[in-house]
Formats: C-alpha cells, structure tokens, sequence
C-alpha cells in the first residue's frame, strides 16, 4: 500500500506542521504502508496558466516538478495532506500544486483514494485548512478519512495529544484503505461529480480528446 504525504509549510525541517504529519506517517507504516514524502515547497511547481492543455492532452506544458509529484499520486492508495494556517487558508505553495490538478477533477482520478489532514495554526484557524482540504480531496475523488490539528497557543500538552491523534490518524487511513472503507453519505457527493463530470467532458469532446477518451475508459461515457 502507497500512501503519498504532503506538506506545505515552506519552514522545511523547522515546520511544525511537519511534526504532525511525521507522526502520522509513522502511524501508516507502522500499519504496514510505504510513504513517499513531497516537502512541497521545496519542489519547482508553477502557477497554472489555465491554458486548458491538459483538459486536451491528458499532460501539462509546464515544465517542472508537477509531473513527478501527479505520477506519485496517481500511484498512491491514500494521502497525508498537512498545511499550516496562513491567514485562515492553506499556504501558496501547497494552493499552487492543488490549482495543476483541474484535469484530475475532470476525470474524478483520485476514485477509490483516501485521505486524512492535518493542520497546524497559531491561534486558530485549523477548521479552515482542513474543511478546505477535504472539500479538494473530495472533489478529486478521494473519500476523506478524517484530519487532525493542533493550535500552538493552546499549549504543550494539547500539542501532545494532537500528536498522538495524528499517528492515530494515519493509521485508520492504512486501516481504510486496507478495508475499502465506505463513506455513503460521501459516495452520494462522488456520484454527482461523476455525473457532472461527465456531461461537462462529453459537452467537450472534440477540444478534450484526452479526457473524453478517460472517461470512457472508466465506462462512464459509452459512445
Ligand atoms: C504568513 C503567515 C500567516 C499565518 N496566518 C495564521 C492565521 O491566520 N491563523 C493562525 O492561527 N496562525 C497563523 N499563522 C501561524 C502559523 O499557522 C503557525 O505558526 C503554524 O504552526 C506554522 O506551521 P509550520 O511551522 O509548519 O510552518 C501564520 C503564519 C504565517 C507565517
């Protein structure tokens, strides 16, 4: 089982966000997962451009680390998605890689996936982070496991649970993956992007060759 793990804080090994998210991914391979770690602002990941090329094509233009990063996800069973709160919202560097990921949306490729977050703030904000990510991991597809998060001003001991809630975290998303969870109140959500997804790339089948030829891959467009 793959599990790929995001961090975006750009405080590299200072972060603290980084300390939740280490713990759980212990949690997940003590529960017998391989984690692949993206520092994601230490990786070269530009603005989308919004040129659509990938809509057509199934790949971006950009050149840069984008690429690497979506193989490794598209490769993954699950995910560990951690940001702190930057002005009651996730940070630039991990918003620039989610706002590449259009194509994924469209093709609903995450299906199958899970994913839990965690979130670190000063005094709040937590809830912002990790609503958002999960609002994300659900529209690429993912079912969402669940999220932890500490605030640094509610002190040392509250810090040391959400450690352990995190390495409790990650490995209930090993333990979902491995059991093919069911969320049906989620299944509900995925049933009504793959229905709009669809109409949205048949509505486009002659400009997105490469996204019309997916979902028809997946059966869900028959002609
Ligand atoms: C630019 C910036 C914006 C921030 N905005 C918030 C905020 O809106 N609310 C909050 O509680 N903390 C805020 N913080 C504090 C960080 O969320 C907090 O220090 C966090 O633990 C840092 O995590 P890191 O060490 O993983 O980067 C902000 C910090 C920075 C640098």
């Amino acid at each position: 089982m793959k599990i790929v793990a995001l961090n975006g804080s750009p405080r590299g090994t200072a972060s603290t966000t980084l300390r939740l998210l280490e713990a759980a991914m212990e949690g997940a391979e003590e529960a017998g997962a391989v984690v692949q770690y993206f520092d994601v602002a230490r990786h070269d990941i530009a603005y989308c451009t919004g040129c659509g090329t990938c809509y057509a094509s199934g790949s971006c233009i950009l050149e840069d680390d984008y690429a690497d990063i979506l193989a490794a996800m598209e490769g993954a069973d699950g995910f560990l998605v951690a940001s702190p709160v930057y002005i009651n919202a996730i940070t630039a560097q991990l918003k620039t890689l989610i706002d590449r990921m259009a194509d994924v949306v469209h093709c609903q490729k995450f299906r199958g996936k899970y994913a839990a977050f965690l979130a670190s703030g000063g005094g709040g904000g937590t809830d912002c982070v990790l609503g958002y990510l999960g609002e994300a991991w659900q529209v690429f597809g993912a079912d969402v496991v669940g999220g932890a998060a500490a605030v640094m001003a509610e002190g040392e001991d509250r810090f040391a649970a959400a450690m352990d809630e995190s390495r409790a975290l990650g490995e209930h998303l090993v333990e979902a993956v491995a059991t093919r969870a069911a969320y049906p109140e989620q299944e509900a959500f995925h049933e009504g992007m793959r229905e709009r997804m669809t109409a949205l790339v048949s509505a486009h089948r002659d400009e997105w060759p490469s996204e019309y030829a997916y979902l028809r891959s997946l059966g869900w467009i028959r002609e």
